[in-house]
């Protein structure tokens, strides 16, 4: 039987059936946790967004290109989440040898603002990867696709859309998944990324964990993850996710 490990608490448990490992780190700022971590298939970078939940500051935009140069530094693979009109600066600076993969776009109805103007409906991720990364649309593929595919009968593998739509975790949508983290991510818009950018076995970084969404996605999918945050609340969140998701696995 293979085995789950929780690094955090010496916790160590047994999940049926999966080859994946989940490490959480203790409370760390980002840049340390990127310059000290190994290299990785993919890393997931989801910060503050600078505007609404946890504020803004005046440096933000050179503080992500920052993140994003010493993520790329130890992967083939990056995402970074926020709004369009922010993430947007990042697109001239890359680092040498990056370049942007694809747009993607978040798009949901049910944000509950009130405020005046257009109301938020969408979120963006870059998904940024180094030259000749490979990508694996393969892996959206149903398993008569699969066949067509593996038989040489396809003539292109066709990918998933750059749009997601996926509500967000809010009110009585998707109750379950819900954790109280105030910027929780559905596993739906962090699985895709996982899929295109990684194979099974393969290890995820996700150093901003908040809630652990990537945590849970990459058990899901049967990969690895890393994850960290500079919060012990936020930390003990994703602990406790994960050490659920086991339990019930186990038919707890
Ligand atoms: C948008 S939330 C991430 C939400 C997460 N993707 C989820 O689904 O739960 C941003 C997270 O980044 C963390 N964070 C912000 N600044 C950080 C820093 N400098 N180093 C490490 N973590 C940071 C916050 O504590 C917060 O949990």
């Amino acid at each position: 039987m293979a085995q789950i490990q929780m690094f955090s608490n010496d916790r160590i448990m047994e999940l049926p059936r999966s080859v994946s490992s989940v490490e959480i780190l203790p409370a760390a700022d980002v840049l340390d946790t990127l310059r000290s971590t190994r290299e990785v298939s993919a890393v997931i970078l989801d910060p503050w967004y600078n505007k609404g939940v946890g504020g803004s500051r005046p440096d933000y935009h050179e503080w992500l290109a920052d993140v994003i140069d010493a993520a790329c530094k130890i992967s083939q693979h990056v995402f970074v989440w926020g709004f369009p009109e922010i993430v947007a600066y990042q697109i001239p600076q890359l680092p040498e040898g990056v370049g942007l993969v694809s747009w993607l776009t978040w798009y949901y109805k049910n944000c509950p603002s009130v405020i005046r103007g257009w109301r938020s409906a969408q979120n963006t991720c870059l998904h940024l990867a180094r030259e000749g990364a490979t990508v694996y649309p393969e892996h959206f593929l149903n398993e008569e696709q699969l066949a067509r595919w593996e038989s040489g009968k396809m003539r292109f593998v066709p990918g998933p859309p750059s749009v997601i739509e996926a509500p967000l975790n809010v009110g009585f949508v998707r109750r379950n998944e819900q954790t109280g983290h105030p910027a929780q991510k559905p596993l739906a818009v962090i699985k895709p990324l996982i899929l295109m950018s990684t194979e099974e076995s393969d290890t995820v970084l996700d150093p901003m964990c908040g809630s652990g969404t990537t945590g849970e996605a990459c058990l899901h999918l049967n990969r690895n993850a890393i994850l960290c945050d500079n919060s012990d609340e936020y930390l003990s969140i994703s602990e406790n996710r994960i050490a659920d998701y086991v339990r019930k696995q186990n038919g707890g």
